[in-house]
């Protein structure tokens, strides 16, 4: 059954609940990453995205700007986004912890279950179909750490909860650290990947699976 289109009230709706979300969590101090950032990244897309990517964290460009995913491998992700024609701001972005772990180290268990109930609030309000985990951590909080790691289960969908299929991705952080566009190589992977989230995600609203040509968006390959 395609989506139906929501309407002014509805979306107003949304961008309400999400900003009593962000205003109730953003008061710092309620944990210890609140501490030492600059700026609480909260995500941003839109209210009705019915596809979401969540990373692990903030790192440096996105602790000081507030937006998620807006440093070098937020340019790779949103390279990741026009490759198979899906843009910024159709989807919503976020991440696991809402504030820069000190280095950008991985966030603790314990960071990841103080801030987890954030992602899960948003989660509730947004009710996306689809989620793209990108990386092990992400993959992790929503799978269990018994989970398969993330080369072994790269671009798989996992049922999650609430009628939610998760899709496992590389972090683009990894992609820019192999750079290679060869057959299986991990960029590779992550385009299959992307083309088999995208004909859901077309599926999901439209009903149809589009046909994978370049449109007026323009030529669509490999980052
Ligand atoms: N890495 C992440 O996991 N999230 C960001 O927002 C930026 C880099």
């Amino acid at each position: 059954m395609p989506d139906v289109r929501p309407s002014e009230e509805e979306i107003a709706r949304l961008n309400a609940e999400l900003d009593g979300l962000r205003g109730a969590c953003e008061t710092p101090m309620r944990c210890k990453l609140c501490r030492t950032r600059t700026k609480f990244v909260f995500g941003e897309g839109s209210p009705t995205a019915r596809l979401m990517f969540v990373g692990e964290g903030p790192g440096e460009q996105e602790d000081l700007s507030g937006r998620p995913f807006v440093g070098p491998a937020g340019q790779l992700l949103d390279k990741v986004l026009q490759s198979v024609g899906i843009t910024r701001e159709e989807v919503y972005i976020t991440n696991v912890v809402k504030c820069r772990p000190p280095g950008n180290r991985t966030p603790t268990d314990e960071e990841m279950a103080e801030c987890g109930p954030i992602l899960m609030e948003q989660i509730r309000i947004l009710k996306p179909r689809l989620i793209g985990a990108l990386g092990n951590v992400a993959k992790n909080f929503f799978l269990g750490k018994t989970a398969p790691g993330i080369t072994r289960c790269m671009g798989q969908f996992f049922p999650w909860k609430d009628g939610i299929e998760l899709q496992a991705l590389y972090h683009p952080s990894f992609l820019l650290r192999n750079q290679q566009r060869t057959v299986g190589s991990p960029k590779w992977q992550m385009w299959q990947a992307m083309k088999e989230l995208k004909r859901r995600y077309d599926m999901m609203r439209t009903g149809e699976a589009a046909p994978e040509s370049p449109g007026s968006k323009g030529q669509l390959s490999l980052f």
